[in-house]
């Protein structure tokens, strides 16, 4: 019999990945209102931006602000950005922010076509950010851990050995992001079970995109395995602008009324969420993979 955990953290990627999918560029006050929105749902973890090149995605020059607004409104919120570099790192320091995922492809292609490094530039990068910020809690975001455009499924001692370089420098905290939704549940579990013998201090995440409709099932077994972090976006919006063929994440709203239903507490209010994705799908055109069906109670009629 599959047990489950009682609590699972939702981390809320949507201001980050969601909204880096759309071309557009989506006003300051609406995505700080979407923040707004998704605190009141109950969310406490939430990626809100990222300290990225202004030319490699526009749409996230106004990291700063964003971040400076998140920090001094919500104190008490998890609240941390992406960056793919040294200059990120500091970007993110000096808007406030003491943590930060930082992105290091599994796969060599999609690193290279994603932050323009080699996986050896981008590790070295990581040890300096590293000694540099030792008040920093930093996240790693494997992306492209369960498959790649360029180059294909990463073999499971491929991760393991990409793991292990991470854990030799002090990182135990690790998101396992399928980048453009290939995975399948077996797979996930092969790898969640692997990695979690082998680095059993190691907290893992998972960040699943959802291009055949595996979010759900993947983040499932996931939980089966035993992790108590999934990653999604609010509406399912998102898709990696440097990996051709990412679609959207698995929807925080359908997450969180699986987990509802299965008792599994993430402190998040279903309904609010969903209004949420809709208000978000009215206001911002884009790839949205989550459902937003809104079934209503039934009414008693019976006296
Ligand atoms: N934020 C702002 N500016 C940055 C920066 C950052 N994180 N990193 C580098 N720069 C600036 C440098 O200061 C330098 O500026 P200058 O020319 O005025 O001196 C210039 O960019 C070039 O620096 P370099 O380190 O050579 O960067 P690059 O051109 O190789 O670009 C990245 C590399 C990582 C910065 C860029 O590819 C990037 O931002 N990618 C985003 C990836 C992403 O968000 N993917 C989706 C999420 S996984
Ligand atoms: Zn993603």
């Amino acid at each position: 019999m599959n047990t489950y955990p009682n609590k699972v953290e939702l981390v809320e990627v949507g201001p980050r990945d969601g909204f880096q999918s759309i071309k557009e560029f989506i006003p300051t006050e609406l995505k700080k209102e979407i923040i707004d929105r998704l605190v009141d749902a109950g969310c406490t973890t939430v990626q809100v931006t990222s300290f990225v090149h202004p030319k490699a995605i526009p749409q996230m020059q106004d990291a700063r602000e964003v971040a400076q607004y998140v920090l001094e409104k919500y104190p008490g919120l998890r609240a941390y950005a992406l960056v793919p570099n040294l200059r990120g790192a500091q970007n993110a320091y000096e808007a406030g922010l003491r943590e930060i995922s930082y992105v290091i492809s599994v796969s060599p292609g999609h690193n290279m076509a994603n932050v323009r490094r080699t996986l050896d530039e981008s590790f070295a990068e990581l040890g300096t950010i590293l000694s540099t910020y030792p008040d920093m809690k930093v996240v790693l975001d494997a992306a492209t851990t369960f498959g790649c455009p360029f180059d294909g499924e990463a073999t499971l001692q491929q991760v393991m050995d990409y793991v292990q370089r991470a854990y030799d420098l002090g990182i135990r905290d690790i998101d396992l992001c399928d980048t453009i939704g290939v995975a399948a549940p077996v797979q996930v579990e092969r790898t969640v079970l692997a990695l979690r013998e082998k680095f059993p201090d190691v907290t893992f995440g998972v960040h699943i995109h959802d291009t055949r409709n595996m979010g759900m099932a993947c983040s499932l077994v996931a939980m089966q395995c035993g992790l108590t972090r999934v990653s999604t976006t609010v509406g399912g919006l998102g898709g990696c602008p440097f990996a051709p063929g990412a679609s959207g994440n698995t929807a925080s709203e359908d997450f969180v009324y699986m987990a509802q239903k299965m008792g599994i507490d993430t402190g998040v209010d279903f309904e609010k969420l969903l209004d949420t994705a809709k208000y978000l799908r009215e206001k911002v055109p884009g790839n949205y993979s989550g459902h937003q069906i809104n079934i209503q109670k039934p009414q008693c009629t019976m006296g």
